[in-house]
């Protein structure tokens, strides 16, 4: 009694998850940067590749097929649109970008396990098998596998 065994990650999920830890290495890869002393320009265009390639299509996808699920009034998913809208703000600021990354290397990081720990574990509780097969059916963008030019982070 009461030792329920931990949600595995359902399949229709996978591909986000599998997003989820490149959100990891990206914000590692700040992260290094800035212990390395990489210039703020160099960090601020990885950033903006990385915004238009990874970020903004993932939670296009999150915020299209999978928050509906709970529904936009849930705790929940409250949370999450306004951690988006966060990150987003960090990402496109332009004023100061050495704080904006720093701040964004830190909450993209606690978005993404508050997703994997909470709310995804909720969504795939609460779908459907119909939604979860709507969500196998996503196409989801090749971003990931392109390499960026400049890998200022070192080759390992
Ligand atoms: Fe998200
Ligand atoms: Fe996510």
């Amino acid at each position: 009694m009461g030792s329920k065994k931990p949600l595995r990650r359902h399949e229709a999920l996978k591909p986000l998850s599998r997003q989820h830890h490149f959100g990891l290495l990206f914000s590692w890869k700040l992260r290094k940067g800035f212990a390395e002393s990489i210039s703020i320009d160099r960090l601020k265009a990885f950033a903006d590749w990385f915004f238009i390639h990874e970020t903004q299509p993932h939670f296009k996808i999150e915020e299209e097929y999978i928050f509906p699920i709970l529904g936009t009034g849930h705790a929940l998913i409250i949370r999450a649109l306004k951690e988006h809208r966060r990150i987003e703000r960090l990402f496109r600021d332009i004023e100061n970008p050495k704080n904006s990354l720093s701040l964004l290397e830190e909450e993209l990081e606690a978005h993404i396990r508050f997703e994997e720990r909470l709310l995804f574990t909720e969504i795939q509780k609460a779908a459907t098998k119909e939604e979860l097969r709507e969500i196998e059916k996503i196409h989801f963008g090749t971003g990931s596998k392109e390499d960026y030019p400049d890998p200022f982070w070192g080759k390992n």
